[in-house]
């Protein structure tokens, strides 16, 4: 089991964890699914040029997605290491992003979101980096189902700090931030897809 408490020195949060393995996760984590990310980007009433994963970690996600611009935002300067040439790696805290208003197409947070200490912030920068018409796409791991119910319990011996939701919890969070929220994806993988209203 690992312990946070035993790290002196170590970024707080659950980072402590993905700085230091950061090597073996870009090595044993299998691809993100481009068609269900894709499928979500379909929702977005706008082109999507400039696609920004945050806590993206070496670029999982954005490497499974077709778009002209990607950046990747992360707070582990061992993950951005890690992410391809051709991609913008950007050190940075998803609950303060460091990029301007209205600078993004999409935003994804995949497979991270529970990690990330500031659900309502991260939400909330992610509708400001926006255009009209751009999306927010969150993979996540539905604590409502078995699978997810284990994971939480599997995540807390590990040491890490995590934060669960079901899909229509997270659709609620979207809502509440001002998205037109979809729930594009059911069971222990879930997708929920948040619009930003307003014409591109
Ligand atoms: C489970 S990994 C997911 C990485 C990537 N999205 C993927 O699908 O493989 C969680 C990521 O969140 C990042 N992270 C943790 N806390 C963060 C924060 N406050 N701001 C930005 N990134 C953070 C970690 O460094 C790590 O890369």
């Amino acid at each position: 089991m690992f312990g946070r408490a035993v790290r002196p020195g170590v970024p707080s949060g659950d980072l402590w964890f993905f700085e230091r393995f950061a090597r073996p996760y870009e090595l044993f984590m299998p691809p993100a699914d481009s068609a269900v990310v894709e499928r979500a980007l379909g929702l977005a009433r706008r082109p999507v040029d400039r696609v920004v994963d945050v806590a993206g970690g070496p670029g999982r996600a954005a490497r499974a997605v077709d778009a002209p611009e990607r950046v990747v935002v992360d707070a582990a300067a061992g993950m951005l290491r890690r992410v391809p040439h051709g991609m913008a790696a950007v050190r940075g805290d998803a609950s303060r992003l460091p990029l301007r208003s209205e600078a993004a197409d999409a935003v994804l947070v995949v497979d991270a979101l529970h990690h990330l200490p500031r659900t309502d912030a991260v939400v909330s920068e992610a509708e400001r980096v926006l255009r009209p018409g751009g999306v927010l796409v969150i993979r996540e791991f539905d604590r409502g189902t078995l699978r997810g119910r284990f994971l939480a319990v599997g995540e807390r011996l590990i040491g890490f700090d995590s934060t669960f939701f079901t899909a229509d919890e997270l659709a609620g969070r979207l809502a509440d931030a001002g998205f037109e929220a979809h729930v594009t994806d059911r069971g222990f993988d879930c997708t929920v897809v948040g619009v930003k209203p307003g014409s591109p």
